[in-house]
């Protein structure tokens, strides 16, 4: 057994594989790593001799893949000098840009749609101190907005428009690799702006020539129904869906996101929102895992897309679980009805009466 081999993040690990030097201050909180779950019970539940695995991305410090770019945008930020980070964001990519700027001890600017983000990431972002600006309109509206003060005000942007923040990012393609030995079959991903599909491209791309691994799998990204600009063919005006982080109607990443789609054989679809947090309580209550709501996309994708033989049988999937169930608890007790939540007197016959009603039939 070795000791003290502690991990200490995705750009110390991988150094040699992204732009930084070594005067370069890292700064970090530890991301990356997260575990690769093998399903279970879905695949006996689909019927289907498939190898599913989830790589649990709401296990970063901040709940979601956000870190990875965040670790690599805000390094670069401050080596280059910045004072202060600006993003749009429905919610996630805040959290993580108030957290790194919080440990770099610079400001962080973000312009959130009001009413529109997941409580638990609210929270997040006012708690790390960033300034939260919420505007009345939506995530699109506050990207351009970004874009234009960018110009007037010493501010460096850390949406994934930065390419620092698809170079971190990238890293789960190579953890997923190492992991499993060769690349999936197919892997799919969310989509919103089309940054992190691209990233994990980006990184199957690099460990494919460098020669560690001979094949690349098929990408495949999937949109909420209301939020789908991809399956309409241009930018969606009013996004709407569940899942708000990927409410999203004018994706960033457009061109490059179709590219990769051309380059991998693969291919993008939408799914209704009940569809989304069907996978997303099927997960939780099968598996054990909790994702929000945006992240059960992909699972909810590649189970459709297996069903159909789509995805045929034999095949290894990848499905990212972008952020942390716990960040969205409104919505998901929202969709507990039929969980069992019981209120009684705090007496042994009163407890004992429901445990043994609910042992019924084990
Ligand atoms: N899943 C989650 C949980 C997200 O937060 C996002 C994006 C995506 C998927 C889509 O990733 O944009 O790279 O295609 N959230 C951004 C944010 C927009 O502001 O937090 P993408």
């Amino acid at each position: 057994m070795s000791f003290g081999n502690r991990y200490t993040g995705l750009i110390h690990k991988y150094r040699d594989h992204l732009p930084v030097s070594d005067d370069t201050r890292i700064i970090s909180l530890g991301e990356g790593n997260t575990p690769l779950i093998r399903l279970k019970n879905v695949p006996q539940w689909l019927k289907k001799d498939v190898d599913i695995y989830v790589k649990y991305e709401g296990l970063n410090p901040t709940g979601s893949f956000k870190d990875r770019g965040m670790t690599m945008a805000v390094t670069k930020a401050v080596e280059a000098g910045s004072k202060a980070i600006i993003c749009a964001s429905t919610g996630n990519t805040s959290a993580a840009a108030a957290a790194y700027a919080a440990r770099a001890g610079i400001r962080a600017f973000v312009l959130i749609p009001e009413g529109k983000i997941a409580v638990g990431k609210l929270a997040q972002a006012m708690m790390y101190g960033a300034v939260t600006l919420q505007i009345r309109g939506n995530f699109d509206a506050g990207m351009e907005l970004v874009k234009q003060v960018a110009e007037h005000v010493p501010v460096t942007i850390v949406n994934s428009i930065n390419p620092f923040r698809l170079q971190g990012q990238k890293t789960a393609a190579f953890e997923i690799i190492e992991e499993l030995g060769a690349a999936p079959d197919f892997h799919c991903l969310p989509v919103g702006n089309a940054g992190n599909i691209t990233a994990h491209w980006m990184g199957y791309s690099e460990y494919f020539e460098r020669g560690v691994v001979s094949q690349r799998p098929r990408m495949v990204g999937y949109q909420a129904a209301g939020s789908a600009p991809f399956m309409r063919g241009g930018p969606v005006a009013q996004p709407e869906t569940v899942a708000t982080a990927i409410r999203i109607g004018n994706p960033q990443s457009w061109e490059k996101a179709w590219e990769l789609q051309k380059a991998s054989q693969g291919w993008f679809d939408e799914l209704t929102d009940a569809e989304i947090l069907q996978a997303q309580r099927l997960l939780a209550m099968q598996e054990g895992v909790f994702c929000e709501p945006a992240s059960a996309a992909s699972l909810a994708g590649a189970m459709r897309d297996i069903r159909s033989g789509k995805i045929p049988e034999g095949s290894k999937v990848v499905c990212t679980l972008t952020g942390n169930g716990l960040k969205d608890p409104d919505t998901a007790i929202s969709q507990c009805q039929s969980a069992v939540l019981e209120t009684l007197d705090a007496s042994l016959g009163e407890v004992e009466k429901s445990i043994v009603k609910h042992m019924q039939g084990l």
